[in-house]
């Protein structure tokens, strides 16, 4: 990183000298740096204004998810879902970040019971009754992105699946729980895997979360399987996912050969996930898209 003196301006663009503004923590994350962690560059620090930015997109991201949440019943098709969710965001004057990102067809992913995640939404997919779906939704509005997913039971759901849905939804919270400055993403982590394991689940460990704002998928990859102490520094500004894939077997998965996208659990039993886009703060956290 490019050496600055204490009366120069701070590299941030607020006009102030950089010993009153990011001094004092650049200097706590090299001294982080200097112990041999992993500590995020400054282009992935957001500024207050970009928070922001991100917050406008992200009301755009929930209202699609509280929309779908309206339709949902046996008989409707992911299709459906998909064109629902289109157009709700084309209105608020957003654009489905899926929608051919890197050659995917549909606006939103569409992923029931046994696909992990990334199901291509289709009028050819019904919705039946027992169903567990994540309805996974990214929005750009005025360049930036959001992202967050949620699961929906439909109609009458196993007490099995119900409490895959609800402990998946606990491990994001516990995750949540240790975002923080100065914490690492690997607490973030163990605590997900933690919780699922204690309730006989297991954590995928091939797909993750990512940093976002800027860009769909930005640095770092955010594991769900790391170990405390481990991984990404926190710092304010930093913002990314907590979108653990939990599998009621086992973490193993496969990629379907003929679309290219649709994730499926190895053995055949059902995966849950939920995600929510979270704003590193100066105390803690702030989630953006709940
Ligand atoms: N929304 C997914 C995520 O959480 C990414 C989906 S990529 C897509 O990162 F192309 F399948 F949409
Ligand atoms: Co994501």
């Amino acid at each position: 990183m490019e050496k600055i003196n204490r009366n120069d301006l701070c590299w941030c663009g607020s006009g102030k000298k950089y010993k009153s503004c990011h001094m004092a923590l650049d200097e706590k994350i090299h001294h982080y740096e200097l112990q041999g962690h992993i500590i995020p560059g400054r282009d992935i620090l957001k500024t207050k204004e970009q928070i922001q930015g991100i917050k406008e997109s992200s009301a755009i991201n929930i209202a699609v998810l509280d929309a779908i949440e309206k339709i949902m019943r046996p008989g409707v098709s992911t299709g459906e879902i998909d064109e629902l969710a289109h157009d709700l965001t084309v209105q608020m004057g957003g654009i489905p970040a899926p929608l051919n990102y890197e050659g995917f067809p549909k606006s939103v992913c569409t992923s029931i019971n046994e696909v992990v995640c990334h199901g291509i939404p289709s009028r050819d997919i019904i919705l039946k009754e027992g169903d567990i779906i994540n309805v996974d939704a990214s929005t750009i509005y005025k360049g930036y992105f959001s992202d967050s997913s949620r699961m929906y039971c439909i109609g009458e759901v196993s007490a099995e699946k119900k409490k895959l849905v609800q402990v998946t939804k606990e491990c994001v919270e516990k995750g949540l729980a240790m975002v923080k400055p100065w914490n690492f993403l690997g607490d973030m982590a163990q605590a997900v895997n933690d919780h699922a394991k204690a309730n006989g689940y297991s954590v995928v460990v091939d797909i993750g979360g990512h940093g976002i704002g800027l860009e769909f998928h930005e640095e770092p990859f955010v594991s769900y399987v790391t170990k405390a102490g481990t991984e990404m520094l926190m710092v304010p500004g930093m913002v990314f996912t907590i979108e653990p894939m939990v599998n009621m077997g086992t973490s193993e998965i496969y990629i379907d050969d003929d679309d290219g996208w649709t994730v499926y659990t190895e053995d055949g039993k059902p995966s849950a996930q939920w995600e929510i886009t979270v704003a590193v703060t100066e105390r803690g956290y702030e989630v953006l898209t709940w």
